[in-house]
């Protein structure tokens, strides 16, 4: 078994210069995907699924995916996250089936739509910290909330984002403030926000910088230079998985999503966690609606999914060799939740100032 914390990962790929693409699971056939991907490159996995991809799946379905997944590629260190955890009890719950990392996302409240005050964030996070690091599990923190900057709304269409519209410094995160934050909760890894959003409507034209902040992921790296960076609503929105739903009878107005060379241009800036699912559900449903219009007659679920599991194995491990985790899988070994634990309890992973 090489399952691996999201901590211990994170600071491979920092002392490395490498970032992680987060897969967001949300069947048996994305899981598949993700997992060739990873062999195919010899990249170490990061798997997440949302309280939504829980709801789905359920827990018992999707924690024995997980061991099927870890058992099935005993040489690849998988990481289980918790994409979203919108407070304690749900965070609790993902530790109790196996996560070896949550994220508390308390940018928002528990109804995961209200944006929360800074306060708020901090001890639901701290009390999150608490309880993970004493077994072992990693934490990532989120602050800032996640919206566009073009047009000042929240992004209602995941089911999770803020209504109505926020100012433009609600929807970055700020330096002074990221660096109290780390300080006060020990998050492992922090989530924030710098322009993009989540789903396939994130900007209306190829992103600059005053609609895609990366400068300010430069400013929080320049503060926070030994925490790991995570950028949330990281998928691409490739123009060529546009064009392949439209043209089989999809209504895709066009949009674009965060080109890799900004990813990896955060990465350099300590980027270090690329989360990663509307390209995924794209790449499926394109290839499904191709299918279903080039063979009418067809009811075979197996064949129908097949060309969309392969279009997802080409992504991931394109997103594998960019991000540049691609041939690390072999050199990281994996520490237990137990040894994870015992470096918490004496003080080696809290914040380090620069
Ligand atoms: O966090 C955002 C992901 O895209 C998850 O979306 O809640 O529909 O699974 P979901
Ligand atoms: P995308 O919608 O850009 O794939 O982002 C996914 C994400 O941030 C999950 O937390
Ligand atoms: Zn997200």
């Amino acid at each position: 078994m090489a399952l691996i914390t999201l901590r211990q990962l994170l600071d491979h790929a920092g002392e490395n210069g490498y970032g992680m693409p987060a897969f967001n699971i949300t069947n048996l056939e994305t899981l598949q995907s993700v997992m060739v991907a990873a062999d195919e490159t010899n990249s170490p996995v990061l798997l997440q699924a949302s309280s939504t991809a829980r709801k789905y799946i359920g827990d018992h379905f999707l924690s024995h995916m997980f061991m099927a997944a870890v058992e099935t590629y005993p040489h690849l260190p998988v990481c289980l996250h918790l994409d979203h955890g919108n407070q304690l009890s749900t965070c609790m719950s993902a530790m109790d089936m196996g996560f070896t990392s949550v994220m508390m996302d308390g940018s928002l409240e528990a109804d995961a739509k209200t944006p929360s005050e800074y306060e708020y964030n901090v001890s639901e996070t701290a009390s999150v910290v608490e309880v993970a690091h004493a077994r072992g599990i990693s934490v990532e923190g989120e602050l800032g909330v996640l919206g566009s900057l073009e047009t000042g709304t929240g992004e209602k269409e995941d089911g999770h984002g803020f209504e109505g519209m926020l100012a433009r410094n609600q929807l970055l995160t700020d330096p002074l403030e990221a660096l109290d934050f780390v300080k006060a909760t020990d998050v492992d890894a922090l989530a924030v926000a710098c322009g993009t959003s989540h789903g396939a409507y994130k900007f209306s034209r190829r992103p600059s910088g005053d609609i895609l902040a990366m400068d300010v992921i430069e400013q929080i790296h320049a503060k926070l230079p030994n925490t790991h960076l995570v950028m949330h609503g990281a998928s691409t929105v490739p123009q060529y998985l546009q064009d392949l739903i439209n043209q089989h009878g999809g209504d895709i107005p066009q949009t674009f999503g965060v080109p890799l060379e900004e990813v990896e241009r955060g990465i350099k800036s300590g980027v270090r966690k690329i989360n990663i699912d509307t390209d995924i559900r794209m790449a499926m449903s394109g290839s499904m609606r191709e299918f279903l219009q080039n063979n009418q007659s067809s009811f075979d679920i197996r064949a129908i999914l097949k060309p969309g599991k392969a279009r997802v194995v080409t992504l991931c491990k394109e997103r594998n060799e960019r991000f540049g985790c691609a041939g690390q899988a072999d050199k990281i070994k994996p520490l237990t939740l137990v040894q994870m634990a015992d470096r918490y309890a004496a003080g080696i992973l809290t914040y380090r100032a620069a």
